[in-house]
């Protein structure tokens, strides 16, 4: 089942995600040469906290801290840890939330340490943007795989790959809610779901560099590109209204 948000739902999912976009801005100001992960997320940790909210990916399935911490080829559900130092051409991609009142919030940014080459820096824009216009089509009337579709021409187009086996999602009272967001639309016919107001949902591209595939890390979480490309991944929770989108974890 879609839900759609009462006003005094919006209220409670918007301040989530104000929390959570704040939460990745503090992790993303901590992403320095020589920074450990477990660091970035004990300080996440505690600023949701401190935000009388509640970190809503710890324990989520098992999930043992309180943001995801993606470096380089590793493309989602990275696990920080003290053993993951980052330095300068890293590129690290976070992703944190957080539940206020019952209701969430989710995003995710890509990082870059220092400087990197062009194509990589070209890679990670491309991939931003590809977001944004995908959120650009997250209008009344329209469906989820008109998102889907200006997603996966943006990144195909320049050559780079959408990973397939993770979506975005729905967003609410549960972290991950129907409808299922894919970054790609192989059959026109097939576009699902209308977007209608007072639908709220986590849009998500996740890319590699090259084409490869992916595969699962020893921690049972982790998910890298097998042959070692680059990822990258970016995430705002968007709410569906009559005057177009808003991108609620938009500070
Ligand atoms: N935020 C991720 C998503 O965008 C979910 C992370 S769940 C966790 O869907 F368990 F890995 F934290
Ligand atoms: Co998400």
């Amino acid at each position: 089942m879609i839900n759609l948000r009462t006003r005094e739902e919006v209220k409670k999912i918007q301040k989530a995600c104000i929390i959570s976009a704040k939460a990745l801005e503090l992790a993303g100001s901590m992403c320095e040469d020589g920074v450990n992960t477990f660091e970035i997320d004990e300080a996440v940790r505690k600023f949701i906290i401190s935000e009388n909210a509640r970190p809503n990916f710890l324990n989520y399935n098992g999930y043992p801290r309180s943001c995801c911490i993606s470096v380089n080829d590793m493309v989602i559900h990275g696990i920080p840890t003290k053993r993951i130092i980052l330095k300068r051409g890293d590129i690290v991609s976070i992703d944190v939330g957080a539940e206020y009142d019952g209701y969430n919030g989710d995003n995710a940014y890509t990082f870059v340490i220092g400087e990197v080459p062009k194509e990589v820096e070209k890679f990670v824009s491309v991939t931003e943007n590809s977001l944004y216009n995908g959120i650009e089509r997250a209008l009344e009337g329209n469906r989820v795989g008109d998102i889907s579709f200006t997603i996966q021409n943006i990144i195909q187009q320049h050559g780079y790959s959408i990973v397939r086996e993770f979506v975005g999602h729905g967003v609410g009272e549960n972290l991950h809610e129907e409808p299922e967001i894919p970054n790609f639309l192989d059959d026109i016919r097939f576009k699902g779901p209308r977007l209608v107001e007072g639908m709220v949902i986590a849009i998500e591209p996740m890319t590699t560099i090259e084409p490869t595939e992916i595969e699962q890390c020893e921690d049972g979480w982790g998910i890298k590109t097998k042959s070692n490309v680059l990822a990258a991944h970016f995430e705002h929770t968007v709410l569906i209204t009559k005057h177009g989108p808003v991108a609620l974890t938009l500070l």
